[in-house]
């Protein structure tokens, strides 16, 4: 979806014109007829309702959408604004109308407004159709652009910042929906080379020689029942102060997981291509702070393997080493996502020394369990971290919740042979897995980790996505760099 701001009057005029409408208040200059049908459909312009009819203007039959963007005054109105630009696309994506125009004059929407709603339209209208060859012609998309008028002065401005953050979710989106045969480590790092091309991220890559030669032994250890190699994708974007130590962001990137030799049951398995939706969460964030030219220091490390049971595979009951010296018993080898941050985390605080680490991974079914579909549980040894992690997730829609740490739950994964084992008990099992991962976070880092599993993937469209990949992660972290790092 191009989005165009246009100034001067248009050559030829618009056959869908859409204009946005609070609460109970039609705008005044519409069509009698308009107000009427819309009265008569119910359309009170609540956040997400559409209306749409045809008028004549000027000898021409004109489309006009009514999009309802609730009370001016609402708590939440940039998000109601984010709906009513959502709901257009929503309705217009397949219609056959190839443009929509969106127009602000008469509205008293500022430019941060106005690039909320066409960040809504944007996201909406995000799909992707590269395997399907035989789409009818009627289900096929034709919205492809929309055309902005009336809109105040700054509103361009504040749609490029938008713009950058909508590029992100779409990267995000386009990673964690590829298949497990286009998309494993090799070529989610490729992928990531090519998009971030040209932006100014550095990009390093470990591959699996040189993690076996810094003894990362845990992340291996998943990764040796396939036969696609593991690789440790390393992107750096400066955008700070030069020599302000950088904010740390760790994805687990399981681009399969079947659970290994603890293998999964058949039914929903396919599901597990996205267990690498929090390297893709990092990977989209990386893309938006260099696209919108960030100021703050930020490393996005993401621990990418594929977790397959073969001849070759570990165990239950191996013993691995870890990065940092500790020892592990693999009880259950579908466990398989602490053992690859454990060993992702060791290696950013050993080689990058960050600031603090937000860690973001498709961790547990626990807790979908707990929490659903509508907020990842975040963990932190760190009030002010966990603080304003939650305040972005509040500000930006992709919600945490707080889960608790303590030692009582720590003393789960004690193990008889190693350091500790992989999982613990059947209940608590998201904060035993996070325990697991505190035991490598060092003395006084402040970390956070996001268990995400619950939010990666829709079942059915939400506001500002369609069913499938949600991108979560990507705003909460674009917003937690705007209010704490560069605010
Ligand atoms: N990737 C899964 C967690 C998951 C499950 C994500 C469903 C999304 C949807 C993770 O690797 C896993 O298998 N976790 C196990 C842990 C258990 C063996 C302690 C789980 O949650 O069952
Ligand atoms: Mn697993
Ligand atoms: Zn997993």
């Amino acid at each position: 979806m191009q989005i165009r701001f246009r100034d001067a009057p248009a050559a030829s005029p618009a056959r869908l014109i859409a204009q946005i409408v609070d609460q109970d208040a039609m705008p005044a200059g519409i069509e009698p007829e308009l107000v009427a049908g819309a009265r008569t459909s119910r359309f009170a312009g609540k956040p997400g309702q559409v209306f749409d009819g045809f008028v004549s203007r000027g000898g021409n039959v004109v489309r006009v959408a009514l999009a309802g963007a609730g009370e001016p005054g609402a708590k939440s109105r940039l998000a109601s604004l984010e709906r009513a630009g959502a709901a257009l696309t929503a309705r217009f994506l397949t219609s056959g109308e190839t443009a929509l125009e969106i127009d602000f004059a008469g509205t008293s929407l500022n430019a941060e407004q106005v690039a909320a709603v066409l960040l809504g339209a944007r996201l909406r209208g995000w799909r992707y159709d590269l395997y399907r060859t035989k789409l009818a012609d009627d289900q096929k998309p034709t919205l492809s652009e929309i055309v902005v008028t009336g809109a105040p002065a700054g509103s361009d401005a504040a749609w490029a910042t938008e713009e950058a953050l909508a590029q992100g979710v779409e990267f995000t989106r386009e990673l964690v929906t590829e298949p497990a045969n286009i998309i494993y480590p090799e070529s989610f790092v490729a992928r990531c080379q090519k998009r971030l091309a040209g932006t100014g991220i550095d990009i390093r890559v470990l591959d699996d020689t040189e993690m076996k030669t810094l003894g990362m032994g845990a992340l291996l250890g998943v990764a040796q029942g396939s036969v696609k190699p593991a690789r440790l994708l390393v992107m750096t974007w400066n955008g700070g102060t030069a020599g302000d130590k950088p904010t740390a962001f760790v994805g687990k990137g399981v681009t399969f997981d079947t659970g290994g030799i603890s293998i999964k049951p058949a039914a929903g398995m396919e599901d597990m291509k996205w267990d690498m939706g929090g390297a893709g969460a990092v990977a989209g964030t990386m893309l938006t702070l260099a696209l919108r030219k960030a100021k703050c220091n930020v490393v996005g490390v993401c621990g990418l393997v594929e977790n397959m049971p073969d001849g070759n595979a570990q165990r239950p009951g191996d013993v691995v080493t870890s990065m940092s010296g500790q020892t592990i018993e693999v009880i259950n080898t579908d466990a398989e996502g602490r053992l690859v941050l454990c060993d992702a985390i060791t290696w950013t605080q050993k080689e990058i020394a960050p600031a603090r680490i937000v860690d973001l991974a498709t961790l547990t079914g626990a807790i979908m369990i707990s929490l659903g579909t509508e907020h990842a549980g975040i963990f932190s040894n760190d009030d002010a971290l966990a603080g304003a992690l939650t305040a972005a997730g509040l500000a930006s829609g992709d919600k945490l919740w707080r889960f608790p740490l303590a030692p009582a739950y720590d003393k789960l994964i004690d193990s008889p042979i190693a350091d500790m084992k992989n999982v613990g008990p059947r209940y608590g099992g998201s904060i035993t897995a996070a325990q697991f991962i505190q035991r490598f976070v060092d003395k006084g880092m402040p970390w956070a980790h996001l268990d995400i599993a619950g939010m990666v993937w829709a079942d059915s469209a939400g506001a500002t996505w369609d069913k499938g990949a949600t991108g979560y992660g990507v705003r909460l972290l674009d917003r937690f760099v705007r209010d704490t790092l560069e605010g």
